[in-house]
Parts: structure tokens; sequence; C-alpha cells
């Protein structure tokens, strides 16, 4: 058995579809209770779902008990300060997991390469039901930054920037496709992101947005691509290798207290 996807999501792992007008609407995300929550970057999250509907942002999974990325509770507190929010992510009528607004301070080309991830989405989440991904509102206008998206995180020739003006809408397979944000504005960026299971309802929601699989990066020279890969691998080979001789130690030590 393997699990219910979205066509939408096939070929390429994301899908933008129509903007929203964000200029019509209240600027919410600026009152909401944020926690400190490190994932790609210098992060804040406000969550507006949480597994158990605490003022907490961890994978559902680390929580008694367990459970996948499904059948998020609605945190009170952040849904009364922002109700247009809330409504936003329901709209889908898909089941929600995490929801929440994920607040980024500004970062270069390599720190984004350097953050780039999957998600773990589907722990424990049953065959048979539909894939977890998960939708990205860009709040803020930000038309200098961009998502990068790569199907391989080594290979600079898999990766597509999309902008993120004011209202953009992307729906990624965020399990499938690595991903980070270049942020290169002064202030934050603020984001609404939520996972959603795939189905009838974020099928007819997507299709509804006149979908669009394949967008044009935005531009970037090949030297400043290179350039920003190197530095982060050589950040990542420094990690790794700064993780190994923590590991060295650690098994240095074990062999101290055998003998
Ligand atoms: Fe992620």
């Amino acid at each position: 058995m393997s699990y219910i996807k979205l066509d939408a999501l096939a070929e390429t792992g994301y899908t933008v579809v129509d903007s929203y007008d964000q200029s019509a609407d209240p600027r919410e995300w600026e009152n909401l209770v944020y926690v400190d929550w490190k994932s790609s970057g210098d992060t804040r999250f406000a969550p507006l779902a949480s597994a158990y509907g605490d003022m907490e942002c961890d994978g559902f999974w680390n929580h008694t008990p367990p459970k996948t990325d499904k059948d998020g509770v609605w945190v009170e507190e952040n849904v009364a300060i922002a109700p247009r929010l809330t409504a936003r992510a329901q709209e889908v009528g898909a089941n929600i997991g995490r929801c929440r607004v994920i607040e980024l301070q500004p970062n270069t080309y390599a720190d984004a390469i350097y953050n780039l991830h999957r998600d773990d989405n589907n722990r424990l989440n049953p065959e048979g039901t539909g894939w977890i991904v998960r939708s990205f509102y860009n709040l803020t206008d930000n038309p200098d930054s961009v998502m990068i998206l790569r199907e391989d995180r080594d290979d600079p020739s898999t990766e597509v920037r999309v902008p993120l003006p004011a209202g953009t809408q992307v729906v990624i397979d965020t399990q499938r496709l690595y991903h980070a944000v270049w942020h290169s504005g002064s202030d934050p960026r603020y984001c609404l992101i939520t996972s959603y299971e795939s189905g009838p309802e974020l099928k007819s929601w997507i299709q509804e947005r006149h979908p669009v699989s394949s967008v044009e990066s935005a531009p970037m020279s090949p030297e400043d691509i290179s350039a920003g890969s190197a530095a982060a691998m050589a950040k990542r080979a420094q990690r790794e290798a700064a993780g190994n001789a923590a590991q060295s130690a650690s098994m240095g030590m074990e062999v101290l207290s055998e003998a």
C-alpha cells in the first residue's frame, strides 16, 4: 500500500497558486505569541495549531501519546489574535496538522543553502491515507527573497528559486524537496505554514487557483550560486568534522572508563 498523493505535485514536488490579496488583510502576525524554535536559520514560531493545543511547536510524534502530523489542535490564545490567518488555513478543508507563523531574520544565500533540509512530515502516518504536504503563504512583502527548492541537496542544477512577494501561496512536498528561504531584507519575514493531508479537499483548493508546477527562478549569476554552494558545503563539512571529533572523544571516554 502507498499514500494518497496529488497529481499537482507529482512532477516537480511543488505548485504555486494564485496570490492572495495580502494588502487587504490586517497584520495579525504582528500580535501573535511567538516561541523560540530553531528551524532553518534564526527563527521564531507562533503556533496556531499544535499537537494538543499548547503554545509549542514540537513534532506531533514527540508527544505522549505520539501522533502523526494530522488532527492539529487549535491554540486558543493565538487563534483569538489571528482569526483571519486561522480562516485562511481552514479554507482548504483538508485535515490540518501543524499550523504556525514563522518569523525569519534576514540571511544570505550561503546560509539558506546550508539550511536546506527535508521535513519529516509523514512519521507515523499510516499507509493508505493522505501524504502530508505543506502550504506556505507569504505574509510580508519580500519580492527579493526566495524559497529555494532542490530535488538533490548538493546539486545546484536541481534548484528553483520561488520569489516571495506578499500573498505568494506555494504548496510543497517538503518531505521530498530540500528547502530553505533566502531572505535578503532588513526586517523579518513572516509566513503561514500549514501541514495538510493530501486528498480531494486540497486537490480542489489547488485546482481552483490556477496552479503552476514550474516557475522561472529568480535570476542569479552562476558565480554567486557556486560561491554560495561552496561556502555552505565547507560549513557543513566543518560541522560534520566537529561532530566526528565529539563522537571520537566520547568513544575515547568509554574506552577509558572500560579500562
Ligand atoms: Fe522545513
